[in-house]
């Protein structure tokens, strides 16, 4: 690649990160396509992965009276009916696409077949109490949660992530499994104009520690 071109796609991709918001200001009368959905849905599903499992589901709703409904859900929160679509992104608790993926780790010769088992067996392990699998949901699906957010932004889309909702009553909205929790919902839809100004954020000298805290 040349070096203007590595220029070009850098700038593109720190402008989209640097200007994301989480927007509430959806135009109604617009939803976006399936077409569009499922590219944002292909998007997130880019994102990295404990050993590629790849542990998330994506649920859209985009029916309105179903989406009046999880407005219910989400305390209320309309801006969910008005973005027209909303991506509950769920992670798996358990390593049920363990099997399959060490199969294809296998497959594409990146690991011999019993380092494949082990691998599978080591993973399988590490689910073993309740909060791993929690914790492994969670983390797995949030970043693909945050690739949805990014693709949506760089489509000139308007998305919001939320965890203001009930996430019992939404998992049983949806009818997700028993194995999969309700991570993060998120509101995509047109824009309906400017959002107000970013809150603060806090600095990199505060955040930011050298090899101790
Ligand atoms: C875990 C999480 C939960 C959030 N829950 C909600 C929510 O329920 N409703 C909402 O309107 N925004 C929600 N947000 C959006 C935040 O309010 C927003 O990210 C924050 O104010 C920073 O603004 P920005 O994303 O525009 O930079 C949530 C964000 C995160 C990461």
């Amino acid at each position: 690649m040349s070096e203007a071109s590595q220029q070009s796609r850098t700038d593109a991709a720190i402008e989209v990160l640097r200007s994301r918001r989480s927007g509430h200001n959806f135009d109604a009368s617009e939803d976006i396509d399936e077409e569009t959905l499922e590219a944002i849905v292909e998007d997130a599903t880019l994102a990295p992965s404990s050993f590629n499992l790849q542990p998330w589901e994506f649920v859209a709703v985009r029916n309105d009276d179903r989406l009046d409904e999880l407005v219910e859900i989400a305390n209320g929160q309309e801006h969910i009916a008005e973005a027209g679509t909303a991506i509950l992104v769920a992670g798996h608790t358990t390593p049920k696409t363990a099997d399959r993926v060490f199969d294809e780790w296998v497959e594409a010769g990146r690991v011999d077949a019993e380092t494949g088992d082990a691998m599978r067996e080591q993973t399988v392990a590490g689910y073993e109490s309740d909060r791993a699998g929690r914790d492994y949901a969670i983390r797995n699906a949030s970043l693909a949660a945050e690739n949805i957010l990014l693709s949506a932004h760089a489509r000139g889309l308007t998305a919001t992530p939320m965890t203001g909702f009930d996430f019992e009553a939404a998992a049983e909205f949806v009818d997700l499994p028993d194995d999969a929790i309700p991570v993060v919902l998120i509101a995509v839809g047109p824009s309906g104009g400017d959002e107000p100004e970013r809150l603060p954020r806090r600095d990199v000298e505060e955040v930011l520690h050298y090899e101790t805290f």
